[in-house]
């Protein structure tokens, strides 16, 4: 990929900086669950405001489809950050206020339904009073929205450091992989991850599908799912990129044994059943612990390893996130021993990092998620265009 405008490179004291970032967390009563996405983007509005910038931010917060939800405000987050709040994301009263270095944060760009159909007109509303606009949020560059597409039609368009380094890291990991590359993908659908998948069997060495998509791929080849999730109607693609991944040489591996319960709930006993054997009342939450030893021992040979995707419900605590757990821990060590290239991404993932408290032992984590695997999938986000120098 060609080299973005960087906004390291301006003099930016004193201009009115509208900063893009992703602020997309989940709130759980009042309470930010994970402030990765926040923390990440500090370098960015740090360096800004202290070049003398008057720093602006904007960012959306869950979908509230153009409609004030109360729930969705990103107050919680200028809370966090200690920061003043503007209520409205149109609103420029305060412009004239703000010193050199300060910095804020307005509300939720969604609550206008111009931001995500990518309006002319709100991004023209959104731009006026500014002199630059940066673009630091990697993880929605993925969508065509009106802060993140429109909006440089009308400003100065550059990127921040969040971007910048995502984009670079992400860009080396997929030009030059350290091989043997085994990525490792998890989750429930089979939609998300299709494109990638195709992809990704023209570059890596194997790939593990676990997880409820593991379940889809088992299904597909004839083995038994009992009560389990499962895309039943998926069989063909996965079938399809089976035989693609046979084409380039690339070798899938699947779920050979999995946690199962009676009931979809998370007190229920854990039995680890061979995926030859799962009877007609189980539900499958996990990977099984063969499964999940071979993933393990998979790595020693492996020098660069993509994680997207936990192998169960790894949301619900240890019993249904063995699977992730036990390799999480086992990728994190070898990658702090700089024994191989972990990367990782998608918020799932990264919380099963974190739940382990390891996050901090891996190469590399994105911000993204859809974006982190539509970059891996070869893919020019429409966020990033307007920034790559002609
Ligand atoms: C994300 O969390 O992946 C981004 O913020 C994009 O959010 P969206 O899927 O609601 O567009």
């Amino acid at each position: 990929m060609k080299a973005i405008r960087n906004i390291k490179d301006v003099n930016v004291r004193g201009k009115y900086i509208l900063l893009r970032e992703d602020f997309n967390v989940q709130v759980v009563n009042g309470v930010i669950v994970d402030t990765f996405r926040i923390d990440t983007a500090l370098k960015t509005i740090k360096r800004l405001s202290k070049a003398g910038a008057r720093v602006v931010i904007c960012s959306h917060l869950g979908r509230p489809n153009g409609k004030r939800v109360p729930e969705l405000s990103l107050r919680i987050v200028a809370e966090y950050l200690n920061i003043p709040f503007v209520d409205d994301c149109l609103r420029k009263d305060f412009l004239p206020t703000m010193k050199n270095g300060d910095v804020v944060l307005l509300e939720n760009l969604r609550f206008y339904i111009g931001e995500e159909k990518n309006e002319k007109s709100f991004a023209k509303k959104l731009a006026s009073g500014f002199d630059v606009y940066v673009n630091d949020a990697f993880a929605v560059s993925h969508r065509k929205a009106a802060s993140i597409v429109a909006i440089t039609k009308y400003l100065p368009s550059y990127a921040g450091d969040l971007l910048a380094s995502e984009v670079e890291n992400l860009s080396a990991l997929l030009k030059s992989p350290k091989r043997p590359l085994i990525v490792y993908v998890g989750g429930a659908k089979i939609d998300t991850k299709i494109n990638v998948l195709k992809k990704l069997v023209g570059i890596a060495d194997k790939i593990v599908i676990g997880g409820a998509m593991g379940t889809t791929f088992n299904f597909a080849l004839g083995l038994p799912v009992g009560n389990s999730l499962c895309e039943f109607d998926k069989t063909k693609v996965a079938l399809k990129i089976l035989k693609l991944a046979y084409k380039n040489n690339c070798e899938i591996l699947l779920p050979i044994d999995k946690g199962v319960g009676k009931v979809f709930d998370k007190n229920t006993t854990r039995t680890n059943r061979d995926a030859g054997q799962i009877a007609d009342d189980d539900v499958i939450m996990d990977d099984g612990k063969k499964t999940t030893a071979r993933n393990i021992d998979l790595l020693k040979n492996a020098k660069t390893i993509i994680w997207n995707g936990t192998f169960g419900l790894a949301e619900w605590g240890k019993k249904w996130g063995y699977s992730s757990f036990e390799f999480a821990k086992h990728l994190a060590h070898l990658s702090k021993a700089k024994k191989l290239k972990a990367i990782v991404g998608g918020g799932d993932t990264v919380a099963a990092l974190d739940a382990c408290g390891v996050r901090k032992d891996i190469s590399y984590v994105s911000t993204g998620g859809g974006a982190f695997l539509e970059f891996i999938e070869g893919k020019t986000l429409p966020g990033l265009i307007p920034l790559i120098n002609k």
